[in-house]
């Protein structure tokens, strides 16, 4: 269990599978998620739990669930980890829309940072954004990932092409931010 200022990150439970489908389907949230185009099922985010759990064990994924006042709100985690050239893709979800806008999805992306870099040893963490995600890429850029370029239309919604943006961050950069996230280790 790790701790930061507002939030409190731990595995993911299939006792979260409730929260999560009460918000999940929402088209305004799935929109901006990769696989956004159909709802998915209760049985399916089952699945992707468990899964977490075993990519975890194996390191090739780690994913936290995270909680605000004790609720769970949201679920951040390291990708596509490549144990060679050191790097992973970084994606997070607030599912309670009531949650956005309020800095705790920073707070969650600065955690994922410092345990990518500073307890997993990684080099590089990546990223992929709509263009229309304003939200997202604002508080990726306010957490000190940098843009590093573009897939143009790489998206259709809601009838007409967005682009992806891609950003980075490095240990080096990250670090030299200096910032204290995790307050108990
Ligand atoms: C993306 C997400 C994790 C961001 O977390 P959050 O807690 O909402 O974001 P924060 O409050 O930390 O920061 C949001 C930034 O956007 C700004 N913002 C808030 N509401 C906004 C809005 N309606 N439109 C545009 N910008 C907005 C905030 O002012 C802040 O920017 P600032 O640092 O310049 O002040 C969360 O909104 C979410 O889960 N969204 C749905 C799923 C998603 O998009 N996942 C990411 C896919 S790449």
């Amino acid at each position: 269990m790790f701790s930061t200022k507002r939030l409190r990150f731990r595995q993911l439970k299939l006792s979260d599978v409730p929260e999560l489908m009460k918000h999940w389907n929402d088209p305004e949230l799935r929109q901006y998620v990769d696989q956004g185009l159909f709802p998915m099922t209760e049985e399916q985010e089952t699945e992707w739990i468990k899964k977490t759990h075993s990519d975890m064990m194996s390191g090739k994924a780690y994913f936290f669930g995270f909680e605000y006042n004790k609720k769970f709100i949201g679920s951040v985690g390291l990708m596509n980890v490549n144990n060679v050239a050191r790097y992973a893709t970084m994606g997070i979800t607030i599912y309670n829309k009531a949650y956005w806008g309020k800095g705790l999805g920073t707070e969650a992306v600065r955690f994922i940072l410092e345990y990518a870099f500073n307890i997993l040893n990684l080099k590089t963490v990546h990223l992929e954004v709509w263009s229309d995600n304003e939200r997202a890429y604002k508080a990726y850029e306010r957490a000190g990932f940098k843009k590093q370029g573009r897939k143009r239309n790489y998206k259709f919604l809601k009838g007409k092409y967005v682009d992806a943006i891609l950003y980075d961050i490095t240990r080096e950069e990250w670090n030299k931010k200096g910032e204290k996230v995790i307050m108990n280790y």
